[in-house]
């Protein structure tokens, strides 16, 4: 057969399909999220989240540095708090005693160049597991105190070491109003990475395993502050508003099911889009391996450069070490 285009004969062998790849995935793409509670020497696994850990203070540095030594540049850190800790205005979150400022503290010592990221919201903290203070009645989550909170809370990270804040609440106008915060405390230099498409989705369950912030009997739903699934021009709106009250960095979250979203938003935005594949994303993965019925690394793989095709700067993934590991190892 005579045929003038042939696409096959790119795809030949190794070295060529290598020359001629479109897209790549380098350590530096990622970050790298993190837990850490307050246990005393040792680790504890995450059961919904095969090979995460809960994080001593003491483990949490060793993680670091094996983080570190296979080139990743940047962790979010996640607190786990006790149940006893929790009330229903998030109040721990602003204690000395919080387990995010003494984990923020000690890894700006040891690493002083790594980036670090800390999330603004309050459902690590709450006894409901809302992302902020509900209003009187129960029967919302009262934006503007939340936002009063929030603030408080990222001049306390920012004093712990933050590079960037991360508020992840998805309240109206809070990125203006904890710019103006930390521009006031004198953290002009610590920057915003907002969380401003952040889906209510179903795939942060083993998340809120992990931090124990599972939604219990609550008036309130998510939806009434996290984006509908069905909405991508609202996600654009969302977008446009933080970049307009002076978000540094933009994020899309979920990634996998939000590839649309991720590459609409990357063709137009001019500071940079990250793309977080969350907690379930990441456990359906090594649930299908578990079983037989996926190969955990190819999957693995493939799901994060769909994700950096799509349009991705940089990737939150608990996918982050391993995949590193295995690049630095090939
Ligand atoms: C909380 C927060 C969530 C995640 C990151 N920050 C969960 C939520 O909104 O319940 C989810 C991350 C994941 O699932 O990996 N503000």
């Amino acid at each position: 057969m005579r045929l003038l285009r042939r696409p096959r004969r790119l795809r030949a062998t190794p070295a060529i399909r290598s020359l001629v790849r479109e897209t790549h995935l380098l350590p530096k793409h990622f970050v790298y999220p993190i837990f850490v509670g307050d246990l005393t020497n040792h680790a504890e696994p995450i059961p919904s989240m095969p090979g995460i850990y809960r994080h001593s203070l003491h483990s949490l540095l060793q993680h670091a540095e094996l983080a570190r030594s296979y080139g990743l540049l940047a962790l979010a850190v996640f607190p786990c708090i006790a149940p006893s800790q929790k009330d229903h205005i998030g109040s721990f979150a602003f204690s000395d005693q919080n387990i995010l400022f003494a984990a923020l503290r000690s890894l700006r010592q040891n690493f002083p160049d790594t980036v670090l990221i800390a999330d603004v919201a309050l459902d690590p903290y709450t006894s409901h597991g809302h992302d902020g203070i509900l209003t009187e009645d129960g029967r919302d989550v009262d934006n503007d105190k939340t936002v009063e909170a929030l603030c408080k809370l990222a001049i306390l990270e920012a004093e712990a070491g933050a590079t960037w804040v991360a508020p992840s609440d998805m309240m109206d106008g809070r990125i203006h109003q904890i710019r103006s915060a930390l521009d006031e405390a004198g953290f002009e230099h610590v920057g915003i990475l907002s969380y401003a498409a952040k889906f209510c989705s179903a795939y942060y369950g083993p998340f809120r395993d992990a931090v124990g912030s599972k939604i219990g009997n609550s008036a309130v739903s998510k939806a009434t502050y996290q984006l509908d699934p069905a909405n991508a021009r609202e996600a654009k709106l969302e977008v446009s508003l933080d970049i307009e009250e002076g978000a540094d960095l933009v994020m899309i979250k979920p990634a996998g099911p939000y590839l649309d979203i991720i590459s609409s938003i990357s063709q137009v935005s001019q500071i940079p889009v990250c793309a977080y594949q969350v907690s379930g994303e990441y456990s359906q993965i090594h649930a299908a391996a578990q079983n037989g019925w996926l190969e955990l690394r190819s999957a693995r793989n493939e799901s994060l450069i769909a994700i950096k095709r799509a349009g991705a700067d940089i990737i939150f993934s608990y996918f982050a070490l391993d995949w590193a590991k295995d690049f630095c190892q090939s």
